[in-house]
C-alpha cells in the first residue's frame, strides 16, 4: 500500500500519479489535499509520514511545489527517510543506498512524464541490503 499526499503545488501531479498507479494496479491511499486551494504542506507530510512510520503503508509519495518543504517536514518523523528526487538516478540510488521510504517530488519542478518514471524507479527498486548501507542507515536512526 502506497500513501499519497500533496499540497496545492503538488495537486495536479498527484492526480497524474493516481492515474498511473491505477493503470499499474498498485494499491494506494490518498491522504489529500483534494484541490488547488492553498493549504499547508506540513499537514499532509505528517499524515503520510505517520502511516509509513507505523507500517500501515509500505511507502509514501509526497508532492509540493518544490518537494523541499514537504520532504523536510516528513523527515521530522522518526523512521522516515524521505528523498527528494529530480531524476531516475536519484530515485534508484536512494532506494539502493538509503532504503528511502518516502519519495518527494516537486510538482513545479519536474514534468509529469519524468515524474512518473521517477515513481516507477522508486517503487520498483529494492534496497541493496549491503552491510555498509545498513550500518549508515542505523547511524541516522
Ligand atoms: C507553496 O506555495 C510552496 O511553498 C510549497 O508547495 C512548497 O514548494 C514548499 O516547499
Amino acid at each position: 500500500m502506497i500513501a499519497l499526499g500533496c499540497d496545492h503545488g503538488g495537486y495536479e501531479l498527484k492526480q497524474e500519479i493516481i492515474k498511473h498507479l491505477q493503470e499499474r494496479g498498485i494499491e494506494f491511499k490518498d491522504y489529500g489535499c483534494d484541490s488547488l486551494e492553498s493549504v499547508d504542506y506540513p499537514v499532509y507530510a505528517k499524515k503520510v509520514a505517520n502511516v509509513v512510520a507505523s507500517g500501515e503503508c509500505e511507502k509514501g509519495i509526497l508532492i509540493c511545489g518544490t518537494g523541499i518543504g514537504i520532504s523536510i517536514a516528513a523527515n521530522k518523523v522518526k523512521g522516515i527517510r524521505a528523498a527528494l528526487c529530480t531524476d531516475c538516478f536519484m530515485a534508484e540510488a536512494t532506494r539502493l543506498h538509503n532504503n528511502a521510504n518516502i519519495l518527494a517530488l516537486g510538482g513545479r519542478v519536474v514534468g509529469p512524464g519524468l515524474a512518473l518514471k521517477i515513481v516507477d524507479t522508486f517503487l520498483d527498486t529494492e534496497f541493496s541490503n549491503d552491510e555498509r548501507h545498513i550500518r549508515r542507515i542505523g547511524m541516522i536512526e
